[in-house]
């Protein structure tokens, strides 16, 4: 009996991937570069099961049921490339690969071309959900050749983490859909987590709170509007006691944050689509900055700043800092769908936003219960150009605009950074605003380069000398 599944790479996703698929009822064939991998993976936790180990990419090749149809869970980047160009020649003309793993979507592009010149089919993949969520039922997003999905949407459905909505599993579209996408998830997770951190800081710093205080804060955000994975798995860090000191973990663990990849490019595609991601933006650098410990530390005995503590009353501060964090966790969605929105615009997706707020529900790192209204929003419009424009964000906006001004600006006054509140808050500012002062930069533009102006009295392109009228 040939297996109906293969799966390349057996790290943690992997494998996880593995036991996920066989539990569903699927018969899986493994390889994994390295052979002993593989062999402890089959007596650890592959024992018994319709798990069949390769050891070889021929023998998988041999091992699957045609149209073969194979998961690839390897490192992305030239790992991906490695394994690929062993095996797109061992394949057949209807056969189909997978990458399951965070590709660079231009590097998902040229892999499909070339796929498709071998008549293979071809799916770039996003999985979310990291250990846990591969063998309960992560979020996938799907995209490549549609007859390709049609081939596994089967098995996708059951593996997937059952939502509010249906399986968290779709098709996003043609070419690299389904890699962008989650891409720009993670780029709202960046910003997501940066504000986090944001919130805990004013907390710790500002406040002279402790992290049992501040857990308590977490936990009762997260039975609100708030409520979602990210800050669940807070209020759990900020719990945690280090068996070894007695003392919070968190607190033992070195502040430098590491950026591998999918925040940038989100960061980097935003820019080059022209899209504004501001807040997104600010989390990567936020990751940057942290990773400068040894300048930090330096600096800080050179660069003098105000005194550190939130004066006031505590409570009313809290209470501004759930408006804060709520608006600005707001923005960071609303600017990574907008990216989704104009990416798709660009390359002809036909992106359906609804859909992807659905597949985000369950399974995947930014789950929350704001992708319910998020999903309403744009089923209701689905061309919603910014999600502050729809509601119930609309009356969020007007109704905690306020506390997110107090709360930027108390934290500038006490020095202490808040580059995701801030952005978000200069973002939907900037957005609201018909006249921004960009007027006097294509008149500066003008003054140097000869770069020309538009008017707002008449139609046409103008320049001006000047240095002679002045
Ligand atoms: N970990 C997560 O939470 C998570 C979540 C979502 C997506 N992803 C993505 O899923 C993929 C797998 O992630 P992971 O954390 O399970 O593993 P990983 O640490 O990213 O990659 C390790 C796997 O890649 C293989 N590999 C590395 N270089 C190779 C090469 N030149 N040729 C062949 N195989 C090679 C390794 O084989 P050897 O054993 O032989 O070294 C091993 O199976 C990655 O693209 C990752 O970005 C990860």
């Amino acid at each position: 009996m040939k297996a109906e599944f293969g799966i390349i790479g057996l790290a943690t996703m992997g494998q996880n991937l593995a036991l996920n698929v066989e539990d569903k009822g699927f018969s899986v064939a493994v390889y994994n570069r390295t052979a002993e991998r593989t062999r402890k993976f089959l007596e650890e936790k592959a024992k018994g099961r319709r798990i069949v180990p390769c050891y070889s990419l021929e023998e998988l090749v041999e091992s699957l049921s045609r149209p073969r149809k194979v998961l690839l869970m390897v490192k992305a980047g030239e790992p991906t490339d490695a394994v690929l160009e062993k095996l797109f020649p061992l394949l057949e003309r209807g056969d189909l690969v997978i990458d399951g793993g965070n590709a660079h979507y231009a590097d998902t592009e040229r892999r499909l071309r070339e796929a498709e010149g071998r008549g293979l089919l071809y799916l770039g993949t996003g999985i979310s959900g990291g250990e846990y969520g591969a063998l309960h039922g992560p979020a996938i997003m799907a995209g490549g050749h549609r007859e390709g999905y049609e081939l596994i949407e089967g098995l996708f459905q059951k593996i997937a983490a059952q939502g509010p909505e249906g399986p968290c599993c779709a098709y996003f579209g043609p070419g690299s859909a389904g890699h962008y996408v989650k891409m720009v998830h993670n780029g709202i997770e960046y910003a997501v987590m940066e504000t986090l951190a944001e919130a805990y800081d004013l907390m710790k710093r500002g406040l002279s709170m402790s992290c049992a205080e501040m857990a308590d804060v977490f936990g009762r955000w997260n039975q609100g509007e708030l409520s979602s994975y990210l800050v669940e798995i807070t209020e759990k860090i900020l719990r945690y006691v280090d068996p070894e000191t007695g003392e919070p973990l968190v607190e033992k663990i070195l502040d430098t944050a590491q950026q591998k990849g999918t925040g940038k490019w989100s960061t980097q595609s935003a820019l080059d689509i022209g899209t504004p991601a501001p807040t997104i933006a600010m989390a990567v650098f936020a990751r940057v900055i942290s990773a400068l410990k040894a300048e930090r530390t330096e600096a800080e005995k050179l660069l003098p700043g105000p005194e550190l503590h939130l004066h006031g009353d505590r409570e009313e501060f809290l209470s501004d800092l759930f408006g804060a964090v709520y608006l600005t966790v707001i923005a960071a969605y609303a600017q990574g769908l907008r990216q989704l929105r104009d990416a798709s615009a660009e390359r002809g997706w036909g992106l359906d936003l609804s859909e992807v707020a659905r597949v985000w529900m369950a399974g995947c790192i930014i789950r929350s219960s704001l992708l319910v209204l998020i999903r309403k929003a744009f089923l209701e419009q689905p061309d919603l150009p910014l999600l502050f424009l729809a509601e119930p964000f609309r009356s969020a906006w007007e109704k905690h605009h306020v506390a997110l001004r107090r709360v930027v600006a108390r934290a500038h006054e006490a020095g202490i950074p808040v580059p995701a509140m801030d952005s978000a808050l200069d973002f939907v500012d900037a957005y609201r605003t018909a006249r921004l002062p960009a007027n006097l930069i294509q008149a500066q533009r003008d003054f140097f380069g000869a770069h020309t102006y538009q008017r707002v009295d008449k139609e046409g392109t103008f320049h001006t000398d000047w240095e002679a009228v002045a």
